[in-house]
């Protein structure tokens, strides 16, 4: 391997101890206390890893923490019902519905009821035009972590090529809305585009982000180029025993290390950065709540 290892878990943890530190002299000099409502709906049990992994994260950098779980055939209404509340309630900051919600309800629908100053998932069709326009909005929080990660590794991305591998709503158009505000050069690529290979070695960045395992070769990469995998996928790995699975990304690691400047691995990449940033946007709703400056160097 020659590429350098962007480390997410350790960049993330950074992240985390920032935050913390704004917490701490929020309460200090103002007396207020950051809040994050958390919603999920039935019982998916890898929501259900995520709701607690973020309702541990959110009370570790010193801020409220609120859950509310409802039954899996909880209708619209009520969950209308209790996003009106926590849209009122003046300790809570953020609020996050996880998805994918059960089918009988509209999830546009229940995105859109949130208030957007509190929509700390970047979601409401609100925050989505704010950050099509290049205005103050809250935005995604994978993409915001990858952002952080370019910024961090590249300094300024100006006049750089990227390649956005995803058309997705929560990941690859905001992305490609961020990497555009940072003045990059912007192929949104997907699963029609022709000649994806051509298309990804004219790249300088490559974020990949399609949901299919090990798609990206190393021979796509220009020599040097960064490469941001933002695919979690889980593979049966019976040479590792029965039953046992591993994790891989959307780019096949080992060929894309040989040849990348830089490279994020899976696990330990992107994916610690997603809590993080949310934790990150829950602050920085605070703050613009509470009339109060910006947390420096955790927003677009
Ligand atoms: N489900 C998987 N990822 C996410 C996310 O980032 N936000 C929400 N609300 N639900 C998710």
């Amino acid at each position: 391997m020659t590429a350098t290892l962007i480390d997410g878990k350790e960049f993330a943890a950074r992240v985390r101890g920032q935050v913390a530190a704004h917490v701490t002299r929020l309460k200090a000099d103002h007396g207020i206390t950051p809040g994050l409502a958390v919603v999920l709906v039935g019982e998916d049990p890898a929501s259900q890893v995520y709701v607690r992994s973020k309702g541990k994260q959110t009370v570790e950098v010193g801020m409220k923490s609120v859950e509310h779980k409802l039954e899996a055939d909880t209708s619209e209404a009520d969950l209308l019902a209790v996003i009106a509340q926590l849209n009122a309630d003046p300790e809570i900051h953020g609020i996050l519905v996880q998805l994918p919600l059960p089918g009988h309800l509209d999830e546009d629908l229940v995105i859109n009821s949130i208030d957007p100053a509190k929509d700390v998932d970047g979601f409401h069709i609100s925050n989505v035009g704010l950050l099509g326009t290049g205005q103050k909005s809250m935005v995604p929080c994978t993409p915001l972590g990858c952002l952080m990660m370019l910024r961090d590794y590249h300094g300024s991305l100006s006049g750089m090529n990227a390649v956005v591998i995803g058309r997705s709503n929560i990941v690859g158009k905001p992305m490609a809305q961020l990497l555009l505000g940072d003045s990059c050069t912007v192929t949104i690529a997907h699963s029609r585009t022709k000649d994806l290979a051509q298309v990804v070695r004219g790249a300088d960045i490559v974020v990949a982000a399609v949901g299919r395992p090990e798609m990206v070769p190393g021979d796509w990469i220009k020599p040097g180029a960064t490469v941001i995998d933002v695919g979690i996928n889980r593979l049966d790995a019976p040479e590792k025993g029965e039953g046992k699975t591993r994790l891989v990304g959307d780019v096949d690691f080992d060929s894309c290390a040989a040849v990348a400047g830089a490279i994020t691995p899976v696990p330990g990449g992107v994916g610690p950065m997603t809590i993080a940033c949310l934790l990150a946007n829950t602050l920085t709703a605070c703050c613009r709540a509470s009339g109060l400056d910006e947390p420096e160097g955790l927003t677009a």
